[in-house]
């Protein structure tokens, strides 16, 4: 079989620190790309020359590889694969576009869109499309959290009861750990979602809105509850996922530094297992992602990171916002179109106060 043509939308520029302004997650994918025989680097784009010049450099992309127009490339490029690397709230048009040039997978940064329908309708343009469309919601590929899935499918923690999360909100950095409720909870859907949030400090994060705390709690089809309770100061659950079962509990990324412990019926001590180094944001998450993403395109295998997976925690963020709004419990299938957050700032119903880093970029 020929190698697989990739290409890459929105290579970002390498900053020494990276920031809620800019992480250049197009370097961790193209990382991820270059260890694979199975792939070539042949294109990018970027609106900013620079960058994407900057980007073809590392990579060795030639001249007719680097565009400043991702359509241009999505049209002269032939690509198999594409990897979308810009902010959320152009993910929905540029995973329409490349389904319309006729890519075979497209690999596309979290959050899935910045609205619940463009979550949907991108979703669902792949899936008429027969594109297989993912997102990069790479923990599933990290050691705490398999550690954890382990010991959970082999009975150790009994029956699963309830999961938590605790992370600093729920849409940027809540969708990686929200998702991870769904590879523990075997991708069951949600049934209904009950949750409050608090504004008060506009905080944009790639551009976009993101909640200072909230509390959430949503029930699986299976009577798993799901309960997410944190902000930017607080963190209740002490980690960012806990396991509970009818017989232990499991921790992953604990607070006080512990990247998994685990406590079983009986037992007054944490165990800690080796993680052989691994913490729960790397190294060679986004690499075991792409190679992934790329072995089953070409075995047709459904991946763990497929849309349909990742729509089960986008429904229960875009759900949380939408029960605050409602202030009342929301049943799902969630039938709304928009980012209730975004729209109650839009209308005046959350006044935060302006986000002067933001705003003075
Ligand atoms: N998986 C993770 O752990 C993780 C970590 C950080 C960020 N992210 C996500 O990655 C995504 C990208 O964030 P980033 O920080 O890498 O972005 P970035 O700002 O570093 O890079 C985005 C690039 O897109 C370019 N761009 C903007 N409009 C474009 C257009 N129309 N056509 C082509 N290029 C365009 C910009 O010029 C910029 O260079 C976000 O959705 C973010 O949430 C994921």
């Amino acid at each position: 079989m020929s190698k697989l043509r990739v290409g890459v939308i929105g290579t970002g520029r390498k900053k020494e620190r990276a920031d809620r302004f800019g992480y250049a997650m197009a370097y961790s994918h193209a990382e991820g790309y270059k260890l694979l025989d199975t792939c070539e680097l042949v294109a990018c784009a970027d609106i900013v020359e620079e960058n994407a010049a900057a980007f073809a450099a590392k990579y060795g992309i030639g001249d007719a590889g680097v565009f400043t127009d991702y359509k241009r490339m999505l049209a002269e490029a032939t690509l198999d694969v594409v990897s979308i690397c810009t902010w959320m709230h152009l993910h929905e048009p540029m995973v329409v576009d490349a389904c319309a040039a006729g890519v075979k997978a497209i690999h596309c940064e979290k959050p899935m869109a910045d609205t619940w329908g463009g979550a949907k309708r991108m979703a669902a343009v792949a899936a008429d499309s027969g594109v297989q469309l993912t997102f990069n919601h790479q923990r599933r590929y990290g050691e705490p959290f398999i550690l954890a899935k382990k010991m959970l499918d082999d009975g150790q923690i009994g029956d699963l009861v309830r999961l938590e999360c605790g992370a600093g909100n729920l849409y940027d950095t809540g969708t990686h750990f929200i998702d991870m409720f769904s590879f523990f909870n075997g991708e069951v859907p949600a049934k209904w979602v009950l949750g409050q949030i608090d504004y008060r400090q506009e905080t944009r994060v790639f551009g976009s809105h993101n909640e200072n705390q909230q509390v959430v709690l949503t029930e699986y089809e299976n009577g798993v509850f799901g309960l997410i309770m944190t902000g930017v100061e607080t963190n209740p659950v002490g980690c960012r996922d806990k396991l509970i079962g009818t017989q232990g509990v499991i921790e992953v990324g604990c607070a006080d530094g512990p990247q998994i412990r685990y406590r079983l019926a009986g037992e007054t001590d944490w165990t800690q297992p080796d993680t052989g180094g691994a913490s729960i944001h790397g190294p060679m998450f986004i690499e075991r992602a792409v190679a992934d993403i790329v072995d089953c395109v070409r075995s047709g295998r459904k991946c763990q990171l497929d849309a349909s997976n990742a729509l089960i925690a986008t429904e229960i963020i875009f759900g949380a916002y939408e029960s605050s709004r409602r202030r009342g419990r929301v049943d799902f299938p969630l039938d709304i179109d928009d980012n209730p957050l975004a729209a109650m700032v839009e209308n005046g119903e959350l006044k935060p106060a302006a986000d002067v880093e933001a705003a003075g970029r």
